[in-house]
């Protein structure tokens, strides 16, 4: 049987943060059961698409799941239940770290999530202001004790590289997060996107971000004491203890089939991009009228799923196999890249290639350029 991850967005806030341009908004109201009825829909819509696959891991994305309510997951979980699952499924909820929050881990726990990734994003209280979040770091740490005694997988996210940042201090936040025990670490720099305030305050010179020599420094530093404390960088921003990558993540990376689920969400499957109506209410109008929120799909070319392929695949540390490579596109790897660009790649230090094929830390800042470059 075929794997397939599955993907389900919700999409609601408590509050929108500066620096997010997700398919994050803010309601006062939100009728639950409704928002049930139409995921229930659309899992089932997929039905005989899923009925010939093995569920290797589901992951309720946002927006802010952990303000999901219990019965709601509850309910999914149990629809997903009836499809043929993997051994090891993976089950994750990112979850903010208010108390209240913190208070559901339990009941999170009860219901079958088994693992979460908590978004702490900083460990001081100034730039968790600055950062427009609603908990504090002790919060922030309570959070953790709390994810600690309900699961034995939980990961949370850093943003740093953030205005004013000097090594000394990213060194102290690390360490002391590092001390919260946690077996995954999602470690972001923070990055300015279009559409949200800190873009227009950017752009307004209301505050400065490290230049390239220090956010590359803070990329080293951050990579030599992590694992100094035994996690590995297996992708770009995600480190690990061996055996504790997240199953669902990998499943995007190693360019597997997943099925997306609700607003906005995005979905590859029998090599048919999907996309759902990103706005929420209109996603949830037209699931109810005609039981799917898709706004796009369509058939990848070959030469698009060969550039998705590598795209995802060069953000590993581990790179693509190439004999995998071969037996998924039934070509020889030759045929599939163009070995002059190739060998240029390898001469200015961007690729290497052995069984596998990687980039390098230069090359995996340049992958877009490298892989419009290196596919045929
Ligand atoms: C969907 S968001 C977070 C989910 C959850 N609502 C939260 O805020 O913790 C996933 C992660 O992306 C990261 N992120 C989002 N926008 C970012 C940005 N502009 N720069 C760096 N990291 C960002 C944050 O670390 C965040 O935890
Ligand atoms: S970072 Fe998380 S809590 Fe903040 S707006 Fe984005 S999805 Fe919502």
């Amino acid at each position: 049987m075929q794997p397939v991850s599955i993907y389900i967005h919700w999409p609601f806030c408590k509050a929108k943060c500066p620096y997010c341009d997700f398919n994050s908004h803010v309601r006062n109201q939100i009728d639950h059961d409704i928002w049930l009825k139409a995921y229930l829909t659309e899992i089932d819509y997929y039905k005989e698409y899923l009925n010939n696959k093995k569920i290797t891991s589901i992951f309720f994305g946002g927006g802010t799941p952990s303000l999901m309510q219990a019965s709601t997951i509850d309910a999914i979980l149990n629809k997903i239940s009836h499809f043929t699952l993997s051994d090891t499924l993976e089950i994750t909820l990112e979850a903010n770290p208010t108390s209240i929050e913190a208070a559901r881990f339990k009941d999170f726990a009860r219901i079958g999530i088994n693992r979460v990734s908590i978004g702490i994003q900083a460990l001081n209280d100034i730039d968790l202001k600055f950062l427009g979040r609603t908990h504090s770091a002790k919060n922030a740490i309570n959070a953790i004790e709390i994810a600690k005694e309900n699961f034995t997988n939980y990961s949370f996210d850093l943003i740093y590289a953030r205005p004013n940042q000097t090594l000394k201090q990213w060194e102290q936040e690390l360490l002391s997060a590092l001390k919260l025990t946690a077996k995954h670490l999602s470690l972001y720099q923070l990055t300015i996107e279009k559409g949200t305030s800190f873009y227009r305050a950017y752009h307004n010179n209301e505050f400065k971000l490290p230049d390239e020599d220090l956010a590359s420094n803070l990329y080293n530093l951050t990579n030599d004491i992590v694992e100094n404390h035994g996690l590995k960088c297996y992708e770009i921003s995600n480190y690990a203890v061996p055996g504790f990558e997240s199953i669902h993540n990998l499943s995007y990376w190693n360019y597997q089939d997943y099925l997306g689920i609700g607003p906005g969400a995005h979905g590859r499957i029998n090599n048919q991009a999907q996309m759902m109506i990103h706005h929420p209410e209109n996603w949830l109008k037209q699931v109810l009228e005609k039981k799917v929120g898709l706004q796009q799909q369509n058939e990848l070319s070959l030469t698009e799923q060969i550039e998705e392929f590598l795209l995802m695949g060069l953000r590993l540390t581990s790179g693509v196999n190439i004999k995998l490579m071969e037996q998924r596109f039934q070509k020889s790897f030759k045929e599939l890249i163009n070995p002059a660009q190739l060998e240029a790649m390898i001469k200015y230090g961007l690729v290497k290639l052995d069984d596998n094929i990687y980039a390098t830390k230069k090359g995996r800042l340049l992958l877009n350029q490298i892989i419009a470059n290196l596919v045929k």
